[in-house]
């Protein structure tokens, strides 16, 4: 019975989705404690595929699932989420929202376009959901917490004082139109009606849920290198996707989080702008993201795609203290002659076995690969030993560099093609904070 933290060891969409569904029949409580609905998780059950943004991906099995406070929260998304998971005949009674994560209001939407698109060839590529200008808020102390946003008054007030300064920067800054501040409140008095059943003291509700000895997963979204510190700034997002962001966005404390695993897909993508040394421009970056189906959830963007880079695996295990690993997509692999693995970088004649902390240091990066051969499809196999022994190989590679045990590997879409190796809810640690109760 423990507490499990499962980040994105790269940039992004390396199947957690999948992993937190699959690991979720084993939980009693799944926790989303990041960004907002830039995610893009994809559940498969049985011949049905489901796409959450926002709500956690353990609604599938009906666990008690929370919208931690470091989330921001965009009630028209909320809603549309509840409507289509009712139309699905799947539950939310379970779900709860924390008074105190932050929402996002339509001129967070229209800045995010407008200062995407003045940005020109400096983009960020955000998935313009508004997220960096909600947490821009969040942090300027102008933002409204879903509290705030249920007590009529409160949201008044607060909503009329932003509109007049945002529609002064839309005007000034784009010429653009700005928002009625009666058509706002009035549409998102009615989104509030939805949320207000849903709202709760989510920190404490955790931390009871620990102390029963229940199984807590903390479901990460986006990954290690959109970290607002750890990632390649500025083409990172604006929250704490690393574990760390588990412990400030759920409000739980580290002494509490038992293992954490990096989710890490069998080669590299990314979304969005920015450096990548192992990506591949050619013919085998266009035969992975056809094998793959390598195309944003959220905007429907083709993925940037390239070979796994160990060095980056490392990173993430150094910044969030990966205690496993869970490999996605060996399946896409299958059918190369031989597959690469980036395992440093060349720069400037040195040999560099750390992720860069300095964007410029990064982009000047070339990989250096270690080549192993390729394996044919395969049929499903009960056991990791009955792989193909080239993919064996190449697992083996992932552990011995990364330096941590593979806990489970996934071999497709669905729920039942998945190894699990390790018991990643096993007895916690004997180091364990147990003192939580006075
Ligand atoms: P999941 O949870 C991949 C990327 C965007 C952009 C940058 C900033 O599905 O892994 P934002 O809208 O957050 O301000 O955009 O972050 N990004 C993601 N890339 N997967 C995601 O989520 C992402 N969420 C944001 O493409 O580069
Ligand atoms: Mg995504």
């Amino acid at each position: 019975m423990s507490t499990l933290v499962v980040v994105g060891a790269q940039w992004g969409d390396e199947g957690k989705g999948k992993v937190t569904d699959y690991l979720s029949a084993r939980a009693d409580m799944v926790v989303r404690y990041q960004g907002g609905n830039n995610a893009g998780h994809t559940v498969v059950v049985g011949d049905r595929e489901y796409r959450m943004r926002l709500i956690p991906s353990g609604i599938f099995h009906d666990k008690a699932c929370v919208i931690g406070n470091g989330v921001v929260l965009d009630p028209a998304v909320l809603v549309q989420e509840l409507d289509y998971l009712a139309e699905q005949g799947i539950s939310t009674q379970h779900l709860r929202v924390s008074g105190a994560a932050h929402i996002i209001l339509p001129y967070h939407i229209r800045l995010d376009e407008l200062d995407e698109d003045r940005r020109g060839t400096l983009r960020l590529g955000t998935t313009r959901r508004g997220i960096g200008p909600a947490y821009a808020d969040k942090s300027a102390r102008i933002g409204i917490r879903v509290s705030e946003y249920l007590n009529r008054a409160v949201f008044a007030e607060k909503l009329r004082r932003n509109l007049e300064e945002k529609n002064r920067a839309l005007a000034a800054l784009y010429g653009a139109p700005g928002f009625d501040y009666d058509v706002v409140f009035s549409q998102y008095q009615a989104y509030a009606e939805r949320v207000r059943p849903l709202v709760a003291d989510t920190s404490l509700l955790i931390n009871q849920a620990i102390d029963r000895g229940e199984n807590v997963l903390f479901e990460g979204a986006q990954g290690t290198l959109l970290d607002l510190d750890h990632g390649t700034y500025p083409y990172v997002t604006s929250s704490h996707p690393v574990a760390g962001g588990a412990c400030i966005g759920a409000g739980v404390g580290p002494t509490r989080i038992d293992r954490v695993l990096g989710t890490v897909k069998a080669y590299t993508t990314r979304v969005g702008d920015g450096p990548f040394p192992s990506e591949l421009a050619g013919a085998e970056g266009d035969w992975i993201r056809e094998r793959g189906r390598e195309y944003g959830t959220v905007t429907g963007r083709p993925r940037r795609c390239g070979w796994l880079d160990t060095t980056i695996v490392r990173y993430a295990a150094r910044v969030s203290g990966l205690t496993h690993l869970a490999l996605t997509r060996l399946d896409t692999l299958a059918g190369l002659e031989r597959v690469r693995i980036c395992v440093a970088y060349r720069r400037d004649g040195d040999i560099i076995t750390d992720f860069p902390q300095e964007l410029e240091s990064l982009e000047a990066c070339e990989p250096v690969y270690v080549d192993l051969p390729g394996w044919p499809p395969f049929k499903e196999p009960d056991s990791s030993a009955d792989l193909p022994g080239e993919a064996r190989r190449y697992l083996e590679e992932i552990e011995e560099r990364c330096r941590l045990p593979l806990a489970l590997i996934s071999l497709g879409r669905e729920r039942g093609q998945t190894l699990a190796i390790t018991d990643v809810f096993g007895d916690p640690p004997a180091c364990r904070n147990q003192a939580a109760r006075i």
